[in-house]
């Protein structure tokens, strides 16, 4: 049998994951495959560590270059991370005729194109389904499965830290301080979560699904970002009572006048099957003009999650090697190399309903005082909701909108923020009804 050897930089969590699938399942993969895979080499800065995985003598090695020069090696998996080395082994790679795999979406996401651009060159395949959503093949269902439809939506959860925490609120509350310090404490979030609760490790994913989904080079500057750190108990309590559940979500709607790209905290209806999506999970639900809407579920990040997705990409790239091609299917999956010009839209031009929340004396006039500023900026409400009484002090004071444009909701919020009755900054979350189910 036919056998090809493999290389991996990054022994990792992902790395150690990669080392088990290969041995735990290299019957399934032998007989899917008709050849065998040989990890021939791994290189880690770290050579000491015991990741409780047997290594034949001489495999694991401290350099990354005596991976990418071995000659011996046909695929290379970056799982090294980051936007800092990471690029100079997958450019060293391609150069040096090799494939590559990776799951590094810091760095497709800022230097895709770039990278895209040198594999083409070389008629190399790099593959990145890891990339996003851990074990769920979600880029090979954009590059492939639906390659017939037009895209007319993508919401995810793409995050499972994030996901994590805001589950625990809503579930056992607690604030987003206390949550995320257990989270860390158990593991579940790193020591600086910032990419994770900021929403930037999100608009990584989303810059990659875009691109994916509408051939748009898109700038990460272009995909407005909200991460969950403004949370707060009260408006979980509150969406809970409108019926709906609060997620930190991806969204690219694509439109008559360009493509949304954003990642904000959203409320969405509680029977909504991405409002079940809990705990460390990740899911993407999609919408094809042809095939309607289409969810996939599952564990985005984890050891073994991961290594599936990353052994996945391998046998794909394997297969093209024993077909003696390359670049079957483009890698951003539109042959236009450079990226369709598509326009992305600002916030300004968003059209949804909104939750506001409105920290307001307790007096007779409150009401109409918010309502008519509202009023004024054209947005029209939907529902109220103001149950404590505190004769004089603050209280909440909770309202939906209709429909309203996002550069009026903002006015509006300015002009009611100079109200003598408002005594903290105005909280508004935007909602989706819809969320590509139907059209
Ligand atoms: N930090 C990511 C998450 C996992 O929390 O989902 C890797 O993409």
């Amino acid at each position: 049998m036919k056998k090809i050897n493999i290389g991996l930089i990054g022994f990792g969590t992902v790395g150690t994951g990669v080392v088990k699938v290969l041995r735990d399942n290299s019957g399934v993969i032998k007989e899917r495959l008709g050849a065998e895979l040989i990890l021939k080499r791994i290189a880690d800065t770290d050579v000491s560590r015991d990741r409780g995985v047997k290594l034949d003598d001489g495999v694991l090695v401290k350099d990354a270059l005596t991976v990418i020069n071995d000659p011996e090696i046909s695929v290379v998996i970056e799982l090294v991370g980051g936007t800092g080395v990471a690029k100079g082994f997958i450019l060293a790679s391609l150069d040096a005729g090799k494939h590559v795999v990776t799951a590094n979406k810091a760095l497709l996401s800022t230097h895709g194109r770039e990278i895209f651009n040198a594999a083409a060159e070389k008629k190399a395949d790099v593959y990145f389904e890891a990339s996003v959503g851990g074990g769920i093949p979600v880029i090979k269902a954009l590059r492939e499965g639906l390659a017939a439809n037009k895209i007319e939506s993508i919401y995810g959860i793409i995050n499972g830290t994030a996901n994590y925490i805001l589950t625990k609120m809503t579930n056992d509350g607690g604030k987003f301080d206390d949550v995320l310090r257990r989270a860390q404490e158990k593991g579940y979030a790193e020591a600086d979560p910032s990419f994770d609760v900021d929403g930037i490790d999100t608009a990584h994913k989303l810059a990659i699904l875009i691109n994916l989904a509408f051939g748009a080079n898109v700038k990460l500057a272009d995909i407005y970002t909200e991460g969950i750190r403004n949370i707060n108990q009260l408006d979980i309590k509150y969406a809970k009572e409108f019926g709906y559940r609060i997620k930190l979500l991806a969204i690219a709607k694509s439109g008559d006048s360009g493509v949304e790209a954003r990642v904000h905290p959203t409320m969405i209806p509680a029977g909504h099957p991405l409002a079940l999506v809990d705990g460390v999970y990740n899911a993407v639900h999609l919408r094809g003009n042809a095939v309607g809407p289409v969810m996939l579920w599952g564990l985005g990040a984890g050891m073994m999650p991961t290594a599936s997705a990353v052994v996945a990409d391998v046998i794909d790239i394997c297969r093209n090697i024993l077909n003696k091609t390359s670049q079957r299917v483009p890698l951003p999956s539109f042959t236009d190399e450079d990226g369709r010009a598509i326009k992305i839209k600002d916030t300004d031009s968003l059209e949804l309903p909104y939750y506001m929340r409105f920290s307001a004396i307790d007096k007779p006039g409150v009401l109409s005082k918010i309502s008519g500023v509202l009023g004024g900026h054209n947005i029209s409400i939907l529902s109220v909701i103001q149950k404590d009484r505190k004769v004089g002090g603050a209280v909440p004071l909770v309202i939906v909108t209709h429909n309203a444009l996002e550069r009026e909701l903002r006015a509006a919020v300015k002009e009611i923020e100079t109200l003598d009755i408002i005594l903290e900054k105005v909280v508004y979350v935007r909602i989706e009804e819809n969320l590509g189910a139907a059209n």
